[in-house]
């Protein structure tokens, strides 16, 4: 154990959920806060108590206020990050922002990104656009050098995933930026897989939209999605997925042409998911108190220890070795895997299971080095004793 690690597991008392089994499951659902209960109580109190008054007292606030502690997470600046829905909305409003029948039309990602993002984009060659899947070697690491070939003069966008969500690949987000500007093409990362696990400085890199959400690493559940737009890119973009919220002035009920809001706040819509904003924000808070440096240098401690307990078993470990390759997740496989992961998870060793990929395993900060162990000899205890039934996992 890290001598820092101590503070870091200190969490723990502030996750009632973690005396109720093993959480190795950060990669789809962070552990919750018991914060996350106080915060959501706090949100029907303002409803009962303050009716309309709260939107204007607390919820707008709230809002903005959430998107600001993401971006010190995304290591952007305050007021460029606004809050939808999920990531599939931020995906499809962006894409609402482009005319792909004028010139540059070529949409470029691999074909390890998250299923969601691809059928938004894929939708878009109805409009015009040409999208390009560029395919893995391996189906484990991106495949950043023919990605980067396949990013030309005719590419408008790159939307990728930063870590990806079946083998926990990472690409180096700043190579495929370069390479896109150099040829005057933006790039959308899907931070889901790291925001919250991988230090982040997005600004740094130059990168010109983000997005994620609140209910994996971030441990602060589904409804409070975040899009970045760099700030001196905000104003070119015009969503055509739009709403009222995304006015320079909503309450002015304006009928005449759309006057956007001159900040990331044009991309919002309507009305924002205000409960799960208040719910999301103990996961975020816990994130920003402890800091990301520290939680991915515990990270990558515990990934290349359970990366060897699980090579030591014989299993194909469908996860990168190298540090700067891969995120929180270990990914391993070998035949009958399924059922067993099923049994693991009916004894409350929360982790997953993908095909092509196999089981996915993810310590967070609030893991202890015994609990991966207890995995591992669970795991070896139902490979003994294989339970009867087979099926498939609904989630
Ligand atoms: C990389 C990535 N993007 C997006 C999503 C989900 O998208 P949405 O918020 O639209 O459900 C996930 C997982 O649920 C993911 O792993």
């Amino acid at each position: 154990m890290l001598a820092d690690e101590a503070d870091l597991l200190a969490t723990r008392t502030e996750f009632p959920t973690l005396a109720k089994g093993v959480h190795l499951i950060a990669h789809s659902l962070g552990a919750m806060p018991g914060r996350a209960r106080e915060y959501s109580a706090r949100f029907v109190d303002e409803w009962e108590n303050e009716s309309i008054a709260a939107w204007g007292e607390h919820w707008l606030p709230a809002v903005r206020s959430l998107g600001d502690l993401v971006a010190g997470i995304l290591g952007v600046a305050p007021g460029t990050v606004c809050m939808l829905p999920n990531v599939s909305i931020a995906q499809a409003v962006v894409a609402s922002c482009f005319d792909f029948s004028r010139g540059r039309n070529k949409v470029v990602y691999d074909d390890l990104n998250f299923s969601t993002v691809h059928y938004v984009w894929q939708q878009q060659a109805r409009r015009g656009a040409d999208v390009v899947v560029v395919k893995s070697e391996d189906g484990i690491h991106p495949p950043t050098e023919k990605l980067l070939e396949a990013i030309d003069e005719r590419t408008l966008l790159v939307p990728i995933s930063h870590v990806l969500f079946r083998s926990s690949g990472m690409y180096d987000a700043r190579r495929v930026i370069e390479r896109a500007h150099a040829v005057g093409a933006l790039v959308m990362l899907d931070v889901y897989q790291s925001a919250g696990t991988v230090p982040l400085r997005l600004a740094e890199w130059g990168c010109d939209l983000a997005c994620g959400g609140s209910v994996k690493w971030a441990c602060g559940g589904p409804g409070a999605a975040y899009l970045y737009v760099r700030p001196d890119l905000v104003e070119t973009l015009e969503p055509m997925t739009t709403g009222w919220f995304g006015h320079a002035e909503p309450f002015a009920f304006d009928m005449g042409p759309m006057r956007y809001a001159k900040d990331a706040w044009r991309m919002i819509g309507g009305t924002m998911p205000v409960p799960a904003v208040y719910t999301a924000r103990a996961g975020w808070e816990v994130i920003a108190r402890l800091g990301v440096e520290r939680i991915r240098a515990k990270s990558l401690r515990q990934t290349a220890l359970l990366r060897e307990l699980v090579l030591a078993r014989g299993f194909t470990v469908n996860t990168p070795a190298r540090d700067d390759a891969r995120g929180g997740t270990v990914c391993f496989d070998w035949p009958g895997a399924e059922g067993v992961s099923r049994e693991l998870v009916r004894r409350r060793f929360f982790h997953d299971y993908r095909p092509r990929c196999g089981l996915r395993v993810s310590p967070h900060f609030y893991t202890t080095d015994d609990e991966l162990r207890a995995f591992v000899d669970a795991l070896d205890d139902v490979r003994r004793h294989p339970p009867a039934e087979t099926g498939r996992a609904s989630y």
